[in-house]
């Protein structure tokens, strides 16, 4: 088949790992139109702002994104071009799988984790303020409509995949209005698929006992902020950012991208893995319905992984990210 996709580069290692995603992609599944367009730093020097429309408009006509990571200045400077792509897109959801992958040397084994991250709302929104000078205000706003159908898409994703033992991770005894209106929705939402086991953790209990034990918990369901935690603390429980993939999701659209960042200390050296984007392009041909093509990349992934001839630096290699392509393209 024939599909449009958009294709967001963006910033530091994103041109690297996009350009080695497309090419595996490619190999696979030839008849997809790319439809590159910038967001980021390039945006910003050639339209004035670091999002702008020509990035939404493609991906409200296509559907569907593939997204490399983009650079958010520290505490000053435009606010996140990744959360206002979610909030336009309403991309409510932040799926991540993390597993444990073949060759690759971790404290566990047998990492399958699914870690579900409410992607609109929460402190992790930015909505802040300074009313007097030296005083700041950071709201954490969160609403029944959006957890309800955050929570629902977790739970019907986790009956039609086959995922039983759901963990809703909080820190409800502290802020208690603000979770427990996420727990009093959830345990209703829960109610209604009684098949499905699901635990209450809160969250430093759950990041101790990722620690020690990551195998016992299956799914993980939080809010915006604990979820961006949990995913780089997890990722690291499997090999790291740059094996670790993701999916924005929403009614209507869907952008893939790592979880991993522009990575400047790397950047433009050739060095980057891009395993991480690459399984978020996988995912993102099973949601188009390409499940033999996505199956083909995850498995060419495992045999170069379980070689261990081909490995970038983050996972103990000496390849660079082209000769790390080039083995996965060899291996479909
Ligand atoms: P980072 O994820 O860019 O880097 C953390 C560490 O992991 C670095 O040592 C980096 O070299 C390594 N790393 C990350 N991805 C890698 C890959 N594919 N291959 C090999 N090594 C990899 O996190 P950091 O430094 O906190 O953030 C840098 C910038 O990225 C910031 O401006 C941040 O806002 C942005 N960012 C963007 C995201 C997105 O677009 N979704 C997500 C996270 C951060």
């Amino acid at each position: 088949m024939a599909y449009s996709i958009t294709l967001i580069p963006g910033d530091g290692i994103g041109p690297e790992v996009t350009r080695a995603t497309v090419r595996v992609i490619e190999a696979v599944c030839p008849g997809i139109q790319w439809e590159s367009v910038e967001a980021g730093e390039g945006a910003m020097a050639r339209w004035g702002k670091p999002l702008p429309d020509v990035v939404l408009d493609s991906v409200r006509k296509n559907r569907i994104a593939l997204k490399g990571p983009i650079g958010t200045p520290v505490g000053k400077g435009f606010t996140s071009v990744n959360v206002g792509l979610r909030k336009a897109l309403d991309l409510y959801v932040s799926l991540r799988p993390v597993d444990s992958l073949p060759g690759l040397k971790t404290r566990h084994d047998g990492v399958d984790l699914i870690v579900f991250r409410e992607n609109t709302e929460g402190l992790y929104a930015g909505i802040e303020h300074e009313p007097v000078p030296g005083v700041v205000e950071s709201l954490r706003i969160s609403t029944e409509t959006a957890w309800r159908r955050f929570i629902h898409h977790a739970y019907e994703w986790c009956r039609y995949n086959g995922r039983r033992k759901i963990h809703l991770v909080h820190k409800g005894a502290i802020m208690k209005l603000s979770d427990g209106l996420f727990l009093r929705v959830a345990r209703e939402i829960a109610a209604d698929y009684p098949y499905l086991e699901t635990h209450e953790i809160s969250v430093d209990h759950l990041f101790m006992d990722l620690v020690l034990d990551p195998t016992r918990y299956d799914v993980l369901i939080t809010d915006n902020l604990f979820g961006d935690l949990v995913s780089d603390l997890t990722a690291g429980l499997v090999g790291g950012l740059g094996v670790v993939p993701g999916a924005n999701i929403g009614d209507k659209y869907a952008v893939f991208e790592a979880v991993h960042g522009t990575a400047p200390d790397i950047a433009g050296k050739g060095l980057a893995n891009p395993i991480a984007l690459l399984r978020s392009g996988a995912m993102m041909l099973a949601h188009i319905g390409e499940r033999s093509a996505a199956q083909r990349i995850e498995r060419s992934i495992r045999k170069v992984l379980a070689d261990a001839k081909h490995l970038t630096g983050d996972l103990g290699g000496k390849a660079t990210t082209d000769e790390l392509t080039d083995a996965l393209i060899a291996e479909l």
